[in-house]
């Protein structure tokens, strides 16, 4: 088979430090593959205007397969204080270069596994009866719209006359709305179309198909958002009829952030809209380790990008060495694995992540609940790379 080129974008921050980490075990685990640099994040803004230049847009599209670390994104005054003085003025505004790709490339696709590691001192611990602890097994996949609804960009501070008078004649917004001046208005939208809900959608279903998942919850909002969340509901009614053995239900994102601590561990699939799949992905993440853990896909027609949802994490950017768990970002790689078709690669990883996550003799600062900061090494805490280290002795 041809090699693999593979797109590495380490970013800002803690993606300089996790994405080497990830190359170095699927380095060992023999996937074979050539890696092209991509430049993207802050420092991009700063010197050129621009934190997702074209030549990287370029190169994923040649070669369509992405590792991403993270990014650094600061408020809008921020941004322009540090953009280089000679591109002041020149019209330059600061997007997040993640938001970005996902819409350039149309990756409507995230999927977010939250899978407890057995013996993981992070996994949510709740009481029983007779004070008994129980440790709930959470095996949950998290299918998040990624391009539309309010995260699709369309708002407006001050909308025109024109997008004022369209406003004006839905009866909700005149009786509700129409008392406040346009200028004092700020407006942003929830747009869903049937295409990407379906495809969400689909996705989910064939996802909990092929891995053998028995149900799919759809998490939205039908009973208020009636549109939105309504269509998103009455597609899958019509899916659910083609997977017959899937036991399919939905549930309200705001009693889903209830259940989560109730009874995570009777949950499959899920399926959201960009925002709502935002939260409830954090949600059980928190429940298998957070940050540490958490790790995801974003795929489209063409192009597919892994990443861990952790950010940049700029406090500890500077600490050599550097302290972070590297297992969000290995786990991202394996989705990745699996993406491209080298599932026994991506579980092999998997078992020796399992392996070193159980035996506990190696852990990062955020297992052994540490303050982060460089005296943590001192306090036994494993190193990014020993990290690493250890899960590339386990395979
Ligand atoms: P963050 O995810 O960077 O960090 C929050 C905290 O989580 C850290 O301080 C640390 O305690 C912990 N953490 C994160 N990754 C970890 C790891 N691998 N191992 C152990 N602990 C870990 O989020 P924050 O602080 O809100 O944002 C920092 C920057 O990252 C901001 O500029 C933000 O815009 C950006 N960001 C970028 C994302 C991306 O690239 N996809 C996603 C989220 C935030
Ligand atoms: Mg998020």
């Amino acid at each position: 088979m041809a090699k693999r080129t593979v797109v590495t974008m380490p970013g800002d921050g803690i993606g300089k430090t996790v994405l080497p980490a990830a190359i170095r075990v699927l380095d060992a685990v023999g996937f074979d593959a050539e890696y092209v640099h991509a430049d993207i994040g802050w420092d991009f803004w700063c010197k050129e205007g621009n934190p997702l230049p074209q030549r990287t847009l370029d190169l994923l599209q040649e070669h369509k397969i992405s590792l991403f670390g993270a990014i650094t994104s600061k408020p809008k005054t921020e941004a322009l204080e540090e953009l280089a003085p000679e591109l002041h003025d020149k019209g330059y505004v600061y997007f997040s270069p993640i938001v970005g790709l996902r819409q350039h490339f149309g990756l409507d696709i995230c999927a977010r596994p939250c899978k407890s590691f057995v013996g993981n001192p992070l996994n949510f611990i709740r009481k029983g009866p007779k004070d008994t602890i129980e440790e709930p097994e959470v095996d949950v996949v998290v299918f998040r719209q990624n391009t539309e609804g309010l995260y699709g960009g369309v708002e407006w501070t001050n909308p025109s006359e024109q997008v004022h008078a369209a406003m004006m004649t839905h009866p909700q917004f005149a009786k509700n709305f129409g008392w406040c001046p346009k200028e004092e208005l700020a407006i942003s939208t929830r747009i869903f179309t049937k295409k990407y809900s379906e495809r969400i959608i689909r996705a989910a279903f064939e996802y909990a198909q092929k891995f053998g998942y028995e149900r799919v919850t759809l998490c939205e909002k039908p009973n208020v958002l009636r549109e939105t969340s309504g269509m998103m509901l009455a597609i899958c009614r019509e899916v659910e009829k083609e997977y017959k053995h899937i036991w399919f239900d939905y549930s309200n994102i705001d009693a889903q952030m209830m259940w989560l601590t109730k009874d995570p561990e009777k949950y499959g699939v899920i399926i959201a809209g960009n925002m709502f799949g935002d939260i409830v992905s954090d949600g059980f993440a928190g429940l298998i380790g957070g940050l540490g853990f958490a790790c995801s896909a974003n795929v489209g027609e063409e192009v597919a990008i892994f990443e861990p949802t952790h950010g940049s994490a700029p406090k500890y950017e500077d600490l050599n060495p550097s302290i972070v768990n590297p297992i969000a970002m290995i786990l991202s790689a394996c989705m990745m694995l699996d993406h491209i078709g080298e599932t026994e690669k991506a579980q092999q990883i998997r078992t020796a992540v399992a392996t070193v996550v159980e035996e506990g003799k190696v852990r990062a600062y955020d297992m052994l609940k540490l303050r982060g900061c460089q005296e943590v090494i001192e306090q036994g805490a494993a190193t990014t790379d020993q990290m690493a280290d250890a899960i590339i002795a386990a395979l």
